[in-house]
């Protein structure tokens, strides 16, 4: 498993690539798969705000296209001087996939872990089937 310091590291290194020119708040991540397979995301931003992408489910999207579902731990940097929790929509989006997901943020010299449980104990689940609409097993296509 990766050392927490080289995801932090790692997740640097993609908030260096963030396009965040409207908030000046560039957001960098690293997004480890069960099999310690590593996924960066950035955010992208839009003139047209609402279009903008965080870094955590762009992140999402590469790890999903390459066949990976399930995740045990992300990592996040951005700037400031508090290091940050994902965003609502980002929780609801990673709970998917990883309800029990580990999270370590940084900002500056600030650490923080959470769980994404703890920060997102009431997800929404698409329950009309009686079934999680979560796919359960990696590299699993279904409709
Ligand atoms: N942002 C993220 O990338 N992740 C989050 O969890 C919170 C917010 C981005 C979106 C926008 O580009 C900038 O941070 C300021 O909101």
């Amino acid at each position: 498993m990766t050392e927490e310091r080289d995801l932090l590291e790692r997740a640097r290194s993609a908030r260096a690539r963030a396009y965040a020119p409207y908030s000046n708040y560039p957001v960098g991540c690293v997004l480890e798969a069960d099999d310690g397979t590593l996924f960066d995301g950035c955010n992208v931003e839009n003139a047209s705000s609402p279009v903008t992408l965080c870094a955590e489910r762009g992140a999402l999207s590469a790890a999903v296209v390459a066949g990976r579902r399930s995740f045990r731990r992300i990592a996040l940097s951005t700037t400031g001087r508090v290091a940050v929790a994902p965003c609502g929509a980002c929780r609801q989006a990673l709970a998917e996939f990883a309800p029990d997901l580990e999270i370590v943020s940084e900002a500056g010299g600030d650490v923080r872990r959470w769980t994404l449980s703890e920060l997102l104990p009431a997800q929404f689940v698409l329950d009309h089937t009686g079934r999680r609409a979560a796919p359960s097993r990696d590299g699993e296509e279904t409709g």
